[in-house]
């Protein structure tokens, strides 16, 4: 399977710069990886349709705890899904940071898989934890936390983790890359060993064009999440022509 690089837009992007972007995505001719892009809600239906013959697939930043219904300013998977959203990104960092707990983290898994959508896990350490050697500990917590809910059908379907260091960040320090080596891998022989059997692990945390092929290289990191690169399109075209 061809590696994976997402491009995490965030909320950077007025509506018009989103779509330039978009555009200039759209330009890219590459076969060597899957690209994803997450615009902002705002961005996903335009783009749905900037994106419709390229070979780059929509992902979005989010989604609801609900189903289609009356839930005043949410965004259901479902409604997501019918623009064509392939991959959603949960318990992203800055998510967790503003609030969101693991049960609701949870909750939203479970709505993307029943959408049949892939969810994009995203789990990692903060510097305390990391400086105190508690990366593996803090990890193992965060997953059980999810592995140990998913039935099993859900554990059979195609999922992504994302890990991602909480201090690397928009830091611009970013974890040597045999280091992501050997956590990302941890986290695949510990989905193995509860039963998902589909797993990849993204490494995400300060990639940049210059050490983004060093990650690409390790056999136990299936792709990248891009934050900042993504939003400046020669980087992000270096990236994905390395
Ligand atoms: P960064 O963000 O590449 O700007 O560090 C990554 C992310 O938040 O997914």
């Amino acid at each position: 399977m061809k590696k994976i690089i997402i491009a995490n837009w965030k909320a950077n992007l007025p509506i018009r710069s989103s779509l330039v972007l978009a555009k200039k995505y759209s330009s890219l001719s590459q076969k060597k990886f899957s690209i994803v892009v997450c615009p902002d809600f705002l961005g996903i239906q335009p783009i749905s349709i900037l994106l419709k013959k390229t070979n780059i697939s929509l992902g979005a930043q989010d989604a609801s705890i609900f189903p289609l219904g009356a839930h005043t300013g949410e965004i259901p998977s479902s409604a997501l899904k019918s623009l064509g959203v392939k991959f959603i990104l949960v318990g992203h960092s800055e998510r967790r940071s503003n609030g969101e707990t693991s049960e609701i983290t949870f909750q939203k898994i479970q709505r993307i898989l029943a959408e049949k959508i892939t969810p994009v896990i995203c789990i990692g350490e903060n510097l305390i934890q990391h400086n105190q050697n508690k990366t593996i500990a803090v990890l193992k917590k965060q997953l059980f936390s999810i592995f140990s809910q998913l039935s099993k059908e859900e554990k059979e379907r195609r999922i992504l983790i994302a890990y991602e260091p909480v201090w690397s960040i928009g830091s611009g320090k970013a974890l040597d890359a045999d280091e992501a080596g050997f956590v990302c891998r941890f986290i695949k022989e510990f989905a193995n060993q509860n039963s998902l059997s589909k797993v990849e692990v993204i490494y995400g945390g300060s990639v940049n064009e210059s050490n983004s092929d060093n990650y690409l290289k390790e056999e136990n990191i299936s792709g990248l999440l891009l934050g900042g690169s993504s939003l400046n399109f020669p980087l992000f075209s270096k990236i994905v022509n390395s």
